[in-house]
């Protein structure tokens, strides 16, 4: 399967926190399948009659899968995006999913300033985007990459600090972490592949415009 077919819309959405609520959000703007549903193992859900193609991928390879066109369009957070690198359209901040990143450590043996963590282990799932906010304050680390449970670093001794993401300040709180530094915000964002962009355009454009319909009766039923 390719999105080169030029009758259909392929989307990438990431299985995990983000599904539930973007499945959502593309439903109520009209864009769904039978079968999209967090329950489903399905990879791939079609819709024939309006000729949408959903795939869900693991979180951090929805970039991937739109830079190289498998997917004209994805749902992916900032954090994950800026980590990827990849070249891809960002067409709309979704608004959702907002968190930030963060420098962590152990409360117990908190050090004095930020630079007296230089040349530590610094463990993380984002390792470009902390190699950068090191860089920027002068400092060398050692990273090592973990995959998940970020915050057990500190904990068992495997680094001194961690980078990763905050949404509600439960986990670092319940683990004993404090924050130390703030890296960057993060959101939900729609993202599209360039050829895509150009080639489906009127679909694209349309899809966009009408995720913003929904986000702004959204934002109104708040009020
Ligand atoms: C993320 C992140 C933190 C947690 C932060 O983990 O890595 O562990 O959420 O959320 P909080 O501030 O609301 O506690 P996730 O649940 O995505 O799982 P992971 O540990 O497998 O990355």
């Amino acid at each position: 399967m390719t999105s080169d077919n030029m009758d259909y819309i392929t989307i990438a959405l990431p299985k995990g926190k983000l599904f539930g609520i973007s499945a959502d959000l593309l439903a109520k703007a009209g864009y769904t399948a039978q079968d999209l549903s967090e329950k489903s193992r399905k990879l791939v859900i079609t819709n024939e009659e309006k000729k949408i193609r959903f795939i869900i991928s693991k979180t951090a390879d929805v970039p991937t899968y739109v830079e190289y066109g498998a997917a004209d369009i994805g749902i992916i957070g900032k954090d994950v995006l800026t980590e990827s690198g990849m070249d891809v359209y960002e067409l709309l901040d979704l608004g959702f999913g907002r968190c930030h990143l963060m420098m962590a450590v152990n409360k117990a043996c908190k050090r004095e300033k930020l630079t007296d963590y230089a040349h530590t282990r610094v463990a993380t799932k984002f390792p470009h985007i902390a190699e950068k906010f090191f860089n920027s304050k002068g400092m060398q680390m050692e990273y090592i990459k973990l995959n998940g449970s970020i915050e057990l670093g500190p904990i068992v001794g495997l680094s001194e600090s961690i980078v990763d993401i905050v949404e509600t300040g439960t986990t670092l709180k319940e683990n004993n972490l404090e924050e130390i530094a703030y890296i960057m915000d993060a959101t939900a964002r729609l993202i599209c592949n360039r050829v895509s962009f150009k080639l489906k355009f009127d679909r694209i454009n349309q899809l966009t415009e009408d995720l913003k319909q929904i986000l702004a009766m959204a934002e109104e039923e708040k009020k």
